[in-house]
């Protein structure tokens, strides 16, 4: 098809011009001078990004998946009992790659399209009396269904039932898009990957890890090679890698962190929020329903959108593509057909949203589904027209 071409799935994300440029240089050798300085110049902007002076940023070729298997085999031992948060389709996955290390998840269920409620977590730690539960683990944005749980309340939920559990997070649908303290938050773990609000292709994992996850690390007794993180950070600390590299990837990197930073992080978490409110607006105004229940937990990465009775959200989506191309995020698990999924994460502006909006409205109406064509469109753009000259200060 002629023009720009749109992926709206909840990652990978567009990847910018800027960084298929930075991308598309000659490599150079990973052993070299060149190569420490851009990994020092990295690591610096990932601290920045997940708000660290404290912890340690360890990178990996890899997938969000090896990102939390990197997390669970560096900081526990077969055996060992963790409270596993369980919101939707990654959550549990996160809880599986644990449980498939020998690790005892004692599973906190909650309703699909709900947040993790921290006073639920409080309450299971509190009757751990004997601190069993050597983490919790959770998953900030929960992809599946488009709901970001609180970290600050699980946090402060850990202190008030003064446990001493690490707190593993998924970051993987949020850094970069939504608000994330590593240090004022107390996060042991923070793990994510290049495909979403970072803009990059999928191919790289990135975790912020504490001072106290690396002691626990020290005598954690999974076991690992590849994902070892003494031999990484020993590595690095000489601007090295104890394997080849990804390093187009880190090229990228470097120039997206540039990106965000130019902008500032304040500007990216609200154009992502006042987006996201805008394509709630817009969706809701066709009639249709948001899959997350609670707006205080309502996801800025991407918005899942309940398919309307009798219609199937898969065969929805295959309309969508071959109507206007534009790829959406698909039910995934438990949802299968049930709903669909918008990314809005990453570098996108007002224009791209509004063609997004405009493609899913024509493809509803011409699926059968009945509804006010133009009216998804005419919400958000009166929000966005309403929140035009609202910017945040630099
Ligand atoms: C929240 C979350 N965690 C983990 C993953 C798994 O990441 P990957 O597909 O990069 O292995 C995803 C993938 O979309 C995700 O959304």
């Amino acid at each position: 098809m002629a023009g720009r071409p749109f992926l709206q799935i909840p990652g990978p994300s567009i990847v910018p011009e800027r960084v298929v440029r930075a991308m598309s240089q000659s490599l150079i050798d990973h052993r070299g001078p060149t190569f420490a300085a851009l990994l020092r110049e990295v690591l610096h902007g990932l601290k920045a990004l997940f708000r660290t002076a404290e912890g340690h940023i360890l990178l990996f070729p890899g997938s969000g998946t090896g990102g939390w298997e990197c997390c669970i085999v560096n900081t526990l031992s077969p055996g060992d009992q963790v409270l596993g948060c369980v919101n939707g389709y990654f959550s549990d996955l996160f809880c599986r790659t644990a449980t498939s290390h020998g690790i005892d998840v004692q599973r906190l269920e909650v309703e699909y399209g709900t947040g993790v409620p921290a006073d639920a977590i409080e309450e299971r730690l509190q009757r751990d009396k004997d601190h069993r539960f050597k983490a919790v683990l959770i998953v900030q944005t929960e992809t599946s269904t488009g709901v970001t749980s609180s970290l600050a309340a699980v946090r402060k939920a850990m202190d008030a039932a003064a446990h001493p559990a690490l707190l593993l997070a998924d970051v993987v649908s949020s850094l970069g898009c939504t608000d994330l303290r590593f240090d004022e938050w107390k996060l042991d773990v923070a793990l994510t990957a290049a495909q979403k609000g970072l803009m990059l292709p999928p191919g790289m994992a990135l975790l912020a890890v504490s001072e106290k996850a690396l002691e626990a690390n020290r005598s954690a007794r999974c076991a690992r090679s590849f994902w070892d993180w003494q031999a990484v950070l020993e590595s690095n600390a000489d601007g090295h890698f104890p394997y080849t590299p990804a390093t187009a990837l880190l090229f990228g990197l470097r120039e997206s962190l540039k990106m965000l930073s130019e902008e500032g992080l304040e500007n990216v978490f609200y154009r992502h929020a006042r987006l996201a409110d805008a394509c709630r607006k817009g969706i809701e105004a066709m009639t249709l329903k948001l899959f997350a229940r609670d707006p205080a937990e309502y996801s800025n990465t991407l918005t899942a959108v309940s398919m309307p009775e009798g219609f199937d959200s898969d065969l929805f989506i295959n309309h969508t593509l071959t109507l206007v191309d534009l790829p959406l995020g698909k039910g995934l698990g438990k949802v299968k057909g049930k709903l669909f999924r918008i990314g809005h994460l990453g570098s996108i502006n007002e224009l791209e949203l509004l063609g997004v909006l405009g493609g899913i409205e024509m493809a509803l109406k011409s699926f059968g589904v009945k509804l006010p064509l133009g009216a998804g469109l005419a919400a958000a753009e009166t929000y966005l027209l309403e929140t035009a000259d609202k910017r945040l200060p630099l």
